[in-house]
C-alpha cells in the first residue's frame, strides 16, 4: 500500500512540500488547509494532479479541510501558521500561531496518531515544544525542520564563497532557528578539506552571519512571507529519510532530555532519522566556545518556550 503524506498548510511551502513529494513518489499527498481556503487546497491539489501525465508520477493528491481525510497518514509535516514581514522577528508570530498549532496538533493526535511529524512553522523551537506537549506523542515520533535548512544555507553560501560544488560541502548547524544558531566551521569540510584550510576567518565570520540571517535576507527582499523552496526540500528530505529509512543524519529540532546539558527542550542537534522517526540525537564534543555559542541559542530558545502559554 502507498504511504501517505499529509500537508497541513496549502500555502507557499505547502504547495512545494505536495509537488516534490508527488514528484519523488513519496505517496498519496492530502493539502489541508482551514475552510477558507479550502478550495485553493483543493485547486493545487488538481493542478497536481494534471501535471502527473508530463511529471511522471503515480499518486492520489486531495486537498481538504476535514482533518478526518488526513486518517492513517504516515507523515504529516505542519507549515501552517502566519509567515513573517519585513522587520518581524520569528518570534513576533507566537501568539497567533500557538493558537493554529493548538488546533493542528489535535486534528493530528485524533486521526494520525501514528504519523511521523515534521514541524516547520516558526518561531519553530517553541511551535514543535507545543506540538509535542499537545499531541503527547513520543519524541522519536516529533522533530523541527529548522537545522536542516540552515545547514543547507551554511552549505550554499560556503559554495557560492569559494565557487565549489555545493555537492563536496559537509557541515552542519547547530541550536535554535534564529539568529544565534551555531553553524560549525570546525567540523566543515569541503571535499574533505577542512573549511577553516580554505577560508580565512574574516570569509568564515561572513559566512556564519549570512547564515544566522538568511531567512531575514529572503524576508526583506520578499517584504511579505518568507522563503518557501528550500524550507519545504528541507522537510522533505527528513520525511523521505524516515519513508525510506535511509538512516540520515540531519540536523533537526528533537527533544534533548540530557544531551548537550539540555532538559525538556527541543534545540537543533544531529539526528538519526530512520523509519523509527527520529531514532537517535548525537553528541557532539564542543570547544569552550562553542559551548558559550550554544549556551546562547539555548537561552533565546527557553525564554521563547517560556512565553508560551498552553
Ligand atoms: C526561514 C523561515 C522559514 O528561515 O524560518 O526562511
Amino acid at each position: 500500500m502507498r504511504k501517505k503524506i499529509a500537508l497541513i498548510g496549502g500555502g507557499q511551502i505547502g504547495q512545494i512540500l505536495a509537488m516534490l513529494a508527488a514528484q519523488k513518489e513519496l505517496g498519496d499527498i492530502v493539502i489541508l488547509d482551514v475552510p477558507e481556503y479550502a478550495n485553493v487546497a483543493k485547486g493545487k491539489a488538481l493542478d497536481l494532479m494534471e501535471m502527473a501525465p508530463h511529471g511522471n508520477y503515480d499518486a492520489n493528491i486531495i486537498g481538504t479541510s476535514d482533518y478526518k481525510d488526513i486518517e492513517g497518514a504516515d507523515v504529516v509535516i505542519v507549515t501552517a501558521g502566519k509567515p513573517r514581514e519585513a522587520g518581524m522577528t520569528r518570534e513576533d508570530l507566537l501568539n497567533v500561531n500557538i493558537k493554529i498549532i493548538t488546533a493542528v496538533a489535535n486534528g493530528v493526535k485524533h486521526y494520525a496518531p501514528k504519523a511521523f511529524c515534521i514541524i516547520v512553522t516558526n518561531p519553530l523551537d517553541a511551535m514543535v515544544y507545543v506540538f509535542h506537549k499537545i499531541t503527547g506523542f513520543p519524541k522519536n515520533q516529533v522533530v523541527g525542520m529548522a537545522g536542516t535548512l540552515d545547514t543547507a544555507r551554511w552549505r550554499a553560501f560556503i559554495s557560492m564563497e569559494l565557487g565549489v560544488s555545493v555537492a563536496d560541502i559537509s557541515g552542519t548547524v547547530l541550536g535554535g532557528h534564529g539568529p544565534d544558531m551555531v553553524p560549525l566551521p570546525r567540523l566543515t569540510t569541503v571535499g574533505g578539506v577542512p573549511l577553516t584550510e580554505l577560508a580565512t576567518q574574516e570569509q568564515i565570520d561572513r559566512l556564519i552571519n549570512r547564515t544566522r540571517e538568511a531567512g531575514t535576507e529572503i524576508v526583506k527582499l520578499f517584504g511579505k512571507g518568507s522563503a518557501f523552496f528550500s524550507p519545504a526540500w528541507s522537510a522533505i528530505v527528513i520525511a523521505e529519510s524516515f519513508l525510506k529509512d535511509k538512516r540520515r543524519i540531519l540536523p533537526c529540532a528533537a527533544l534533548c532530555e540530557g544531551e548537550y546539558g539540555v532538559n525538556g527542550l527541543f534545540i537543533g542537534v544531529p539526528c538519526l532519522i530512520s523509519d523509527k522517526g527520529m531514532e537517535k540525537i548525537y553528541e557532539i564534543k564542543l570547544t569552550e566556545e562553542e559551548k558559550a555559542q550554544f549556551a546562547r541559542t539555548i537561552a533565546s530558545v527557553s525564554k521563547t518556550v517560556a512565553e508560551c502559554k498552553i
